[in-house]
């Protein structure tokens, strides 16, 4: 086996929880920490992949990974779309938020009176996962990621499809060793047309190697 079968290829990998602006001093986010797109970014340095890793979420890397601060579901696009064109595979593990705030306020909100409500109103995101699949040239790889907490496989086959994904990670974030800002995860691999792979509970590094395997063997096809 080749210890360095990822040699010559360029991954781009998306981490972490987007931040939406509400004003100055205030964002909309999610409990993602980042462990699982970091561990997949490291897995495929590790397999002498050339790695840009954009993150919403600021955690220790190694030195050799391109690394991309976008906190928010726009400026990640940007970032992935700018190092999609030479990349030979894309790994969505971000918790992207599905809505952004349709005006930020430019100054700090206030409360005014005692009773008042304050309403956001809140318009969809880009999807990363779906535009990077869509937009994929012949040879290009997108693994992307299904955050569900009921019907896991189902849902999973379902983002298979709409992403124009090659594979779909499924995580059912309500298992007691997976998900959101664990150290471990469970995840199921669900590719077109082949049986279900069950994956842990173990360490999120050990997850991200054995997704980083199944990237190799759907680029070696
Ligand atoms: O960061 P950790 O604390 O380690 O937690 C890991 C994790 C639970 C965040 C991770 O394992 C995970 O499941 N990531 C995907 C979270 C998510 O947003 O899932 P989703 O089912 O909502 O999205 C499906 C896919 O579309 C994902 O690949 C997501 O990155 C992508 N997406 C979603 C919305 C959007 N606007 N753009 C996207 O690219």
């Amino acid at each position: 086996v080749h210890k360095r079968p990822l040699a010559g290829r360029q991954v781009v990998v998306t981490a972490g929880g987007t931040k939406e602006a509400i004003d100055p001093v205030r964002y909309l986010t999610n409990r993602s920490s980042g462990k699982m797109g970091y561990a997949l970014a490291e897995a495929a340095l590790a397999a002498g992949a050339e790695v840009t890793l954009v993150a919403a979420t600021k955690r220790p890397y190694s030195p050799a990974i391109h690394f991309v601060y976008a906190p928010s579901a726009k400026e990640m696009l940007s970032a992935v779309q700018k190092a999609m064109p030479t990349a030979d595979a894309f790994i969505g593990a971000a918790a992207v938020s599905d809505y952004a705030l349709a005006n930020p306020f430019e100054q700090k909100v206030k409360k005014s009176q005692p009773d008042e409500h304050l309403v956001l109103d809140l318009i969809q995101n880009p999807d990363i996962l779906k535009t990077v699949g869509q937009e994929k040239k012949a040879g290009q790889v997108v693994i992307g990621f299904a955050a569900e907490t009921q019907n896991l496989l189902a849902n999973a086959e379902k983002k298979l499809a709409s992403k124009h994904a090659d594979m779909i990670v499924a995580n059912d974030v309500t298992a007691p060793q997976a998900g959101f800002d664990k150290d471990s995860n469970q995840v199921t691999l669900i590719q077109e047309g082949q049986e279900p792979v069950s994956i842990g509970p173990k360490s999120k590094q050990a997850v991200a190697q054995d997704i980083v395997a199944h990237l190799v063997t759907i680029l070696d096809r």
